[in-house]
């Protein structure tokens, strides 16, 4: 017999995990309050099959059993006998708390509830719950189909048979799994912030423009997108929020501050490719601008990124948030990073990476380049 999983939010996420479950084979039902969200979910999933049948990815009849293995319903009874329930509904922990308690009082005991927060605490989510024991975060990425990475957060009461069951059934679905601890931006949310953060702090500084420090990170770091572009394209307001909510969740570390620059951005509206304005302009007409293709100043921005997310990684190690290699795996599946941050660190050389943040600190007199210990 199949099994069985119920997706809460119909939702991009909530569509993409009932759409990499079914694939496997599993029974979802997909529950959502709105009716029309509902209706959004399956004819948006009509058309990723027909694009898959049309590519050759899957036939006519794995299309229609991945449809006919998935039910869209706005009736929550119907998690009743499901095997695990997942949540992915809108990012307000008390809506999300009100949610696990109804989830609570609806499925059987042996049912694995978990969340899809991206910015919350499983563990605050979980508060309001009886049985904590089955509940754990498991944080997809978008687009779900797609992307590898799963990090599976456990809470401090969650049963680890629980988690290491639902880490066979991710690693089924082709997933890469990595386990990272209930803070906030678990692993790659947390690491990945310099990325954005120094590289806005280098242009505040006026090294270099948004193209310019896209350029340097491609052409000398191999990453596959700048970070001016790759925060239009992940949305200006949600790149901002998840600074703020690690900023916040570190007692306001200065190596997470977030940059005035992102927050009038997202005040403005010029919220990335979505909104047609970001860093760039995507209008029809616009121009695309040039870098300054300097090779001493890309290699110097690349490396004053490089160092800051090496130390991110460090720090995160160094708070347990997860193992070296879920931290580099975490970076290399999640964000497609060219390399794990803590091999690329014994790479270069740790010695390296710190003289440089030590001289970026005596320079700047700024705690955000303040060396992990661990460096
Ligand atoms: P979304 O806005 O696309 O979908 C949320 C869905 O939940 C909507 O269809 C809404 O109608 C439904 N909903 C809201 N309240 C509900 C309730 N009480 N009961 C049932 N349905 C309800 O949101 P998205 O982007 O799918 O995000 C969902 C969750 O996943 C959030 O917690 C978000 O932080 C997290 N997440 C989002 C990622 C992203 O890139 N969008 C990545 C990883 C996690």
């Amino acid at each position: 017999m199949s099994q069985i999983i119920s997706v809460i939010g119909a939702g991009t996420m909530g569509s993409g995990i009932a759409q990499v479950a079914a694939t496997c084979g599993w029974q979802v039902s997909i529950i959502d309050s709105f009716p029309k969200a509902l209706e959004n979910s399956k004819s948006k999933l009509k058309s990723i099959l027909n694009r898959l049948v049309e590519k050759g990815k899957l036939n006519e009849e794995q299309s229609k059993s991945i449809l006919t293995r998935i039910h869209w319903t706005t009736n929550m009874d119907e998690i009743f006998n499901s095997h695990m329930v997942i949540e992915a509904i809108v990012e307000n922990l008390e809506i999300k708390q009100n949610l696990f308690l109804q989830m609570e009082s609806i499925v059987s005991e042996d049912c694995i509830l978990a969340t899809n927060t991206s910015s919350l605490s499983v563990l605050k989510i979980a508060s309001a719950c009886k049985l904590k024991s089955r509940i754990m975060g498991i944080h997809f990425f978008n687009p779900v189909p797609l992307m590898k990475l799963v990090e599976v957060i456990p809470t401090e009461k969650t049963d680890c048979k629980l988690l290491l069951e639902v880490k066979t059934i991710l690693k089924g679905w082709g997933k890469s799994v990595v386990t990272a601890k209930d803070t906030p931006g678990f692993i790659v949310n947390r690491v990945a912030r310099p990325f954005y953060n120094e590289a806005l702090k280098i242009y505040e500084e006026g090294i270099a423009d948004f193209a310019t420090i896209d350029w340097a990170m491609k052409e000398f770091g191999g990453f596959r997108m700048g970070p001016f572009e790759l925060m239009d394209y992940i949305g200006n307001d949600i790149n901002y929020s998840a600074t703020k909510a690690v900023y916040d969740g570190t007692n306001h570390d200065s190596r997470y501050k977030p940059s005035s620059i992102q927050k009038e951005l997202v005040d403005e509206g010029f919220l990335g490719r979505k909104s047609g304005r970001g860093y760039f302009d995507y209008s029809n007409n616009a121009s695309e601008p040039e870098p300054n293709k300097d090779d001493a100043i890309g290699n110097q921005i690349f490396i004053r990124i490089l160092a800051m997310l090496i130390n991110a990684a460090a720090d995160a190690l160094n708070n347990e948030i997860a193992t070296r290699d879920d931290i580099d795996i975490a970076m290399t599946t999640g964000v497609n990073y060219p390399r794990g941050l803590l091999k690329w660190a014994d790479e270069i050389g740790i010695e390296k990476v710190l003289k440089l943040l030590q001289v970026l600190q005596s320079n700047s007199n700024d705690n955000r380049y303040q060396p992990s210990p661990l460096l």
